[in-house]
């Protein structure tokens, strides 16, 4: 089965090790288990203790009940047997795709998103059509747009609630209507939710599994919690026939999650509030250094993110984005992803999760960087 390159992927492989600054990652300041254990107030030896008497057998096939359970109380709606748990948001992602789409099936995706939401429904033959998301509606959806492009059957929509990469955000609003289009149109509205919980003002965008009977939410503990060392994700879909067809072809692709990262992932949900805020105060003040940055510096520009971990920054200089990014990471050790591994040239993507001090310095290399760039000119 061919497939096309995952830019983004591939560009984080290759070059993430050569970083001294990753301000490309888009995690929130992946968290240790010294740190998650002092953070819920657990000893140490008590949950360590418990972790090694367990045999390792595959474990709850269909994910440990107190791990379901803490997945749940994510949603309003969604109850343990409407979960699917995987390795991974990109692991749900690909099951998805893999159990509900047929060769030939309209898919519709915003863009700019993670390529695996248009690449992999393209790799299985389905009609791939992209509905752009533009910079001057601040990377929202135009819902019109999307309306007349339903127009004709369309098996999913998939879009990605906040964005990566541009950090928009569709309120309560624009997501209904959204769900309103996809009703219409009998069609599966897949939303990539991993950044759900990110908001700037601190409150939590709803779920469109919450929103809609074919409503289909894809998670994980990667970004949120911090905590993409153990590998787990979900799909929480209210329609029966998601399980089913996703538990079936799991059977084929994983049997089972990896039992200890259940009880650490059980243990992180279960105290999510503390780790919330312990990442929320992160993201907000990780933001106003950025958009400080930003309004000193003229030679870069954004739609300010509304939620997430990432923004999608334009530059105005004159080299192109893959150009730009080598050259700051080998000249200042910074990393960023190109503009071009989301088809959106003279700009990158920002991932401003990390430590505040590790941001201010990849901050402090890029406007050193554009410095030496033609003597700074801007183009
Ligand atoms: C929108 C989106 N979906 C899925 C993933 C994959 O995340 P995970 O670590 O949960 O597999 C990413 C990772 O960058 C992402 O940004």
């Amino acid at each position: 089965m061919k497939i096309k390159p995952f830019a983004v992927e591939e560009w984080m492989n290759r070059y993430e090790t050569q970083a001294s600054c990753n301000i490309a990652e888009t995690c929130v300041d992946s968290i240790s288990l010294d740190e998650l254990l002092t953070l819920c107030n657990v000893e140490r030896g008590v949950f360590f203790d418990k972790l090694a008497a367990r045999r390792l057998t595959y474990g709850d096939i269909l994910g440990a009940p107190e791990y379901l359970e803490g997945i749940c109380g994510l949603y309003d709606k969604i109850r343990p047997d409407q979960l699917i748990t995987t390795h991974g948001a990109a692991g749900a992602n690909h099951l998805l795709f893999y159990s509900l789409i047929e060769p030939g099936d309209r898919v519709i995706s915003a863009t700019p998103t993670y390529q695996q939401l248009y690449s992999i429904p393209a790799s299985f033959g389905a009609r791939v059509e992209l509905l752009e998301l533009r910079r001057e509606n601040g990377w929202l959806p135009d819902p019109d747009e999307l309306r007349r492009m339903t127009a004709g059957g369309v098996k999913m929509i998939c879009i990605n609630n906040p964005n990566n990469p541009t950090g928009a955000l569709m309120g309560p609003d624009l997501l209904r209507e959204i769900v309103e289009i996809a009703r219409a149109a009998g069609a599966w509205l897949l939303c990539d939710e991993v950044y759900r919980g990110l908001n700037q003002d601190g409150g939590r965008t709803e779920s469109v599994a919450d929103l809609y009977e074919k409503g289909i939410s894809v998670s994980s503990m990667s970004k949120v919690f911090s905590m993409a060392g153990i590998r787990l994700g979900w799909i929480a879909a209210q329609d029966p026939a998601v399980r089913k067809a996703c538990l079936s072809h799991r059977d084929y692709s994983l049997i089972s999650c990896g039992m200890l990262d259940e009880q650490i992932a059980a243990l992180a949900l279960a105290n999510r509030e503390k780790l919330l805020a312990r990442n929320v105060a992160l993201v907000q003040e990780n933001l106003a250094v950025l958009l400080d940055w930003i309004e000193r510096d003229p030679r870069f520009s954004t739609v300010p993110p509304k939620a997430g971990t990432t923004a999608l920054i334009q530059y105005h200089l004159s080299q192109d984005s893959v150009t730009f990014c080598r050259g700051l990471l080998e000249q200042t050790g910074a990393l960023v992803v190109p503009g071009d591994c989301f088809d959106r040239p003279n700009s990158f993507r920002l991932g401003y999760g990390c430590a505040t001090l590790e941001l201010r310095q990849g901050l402090s290399k890029l406007s050193a960087y554009a410095d030496g760039l033609c003597g700074g000119t801007l183009a």
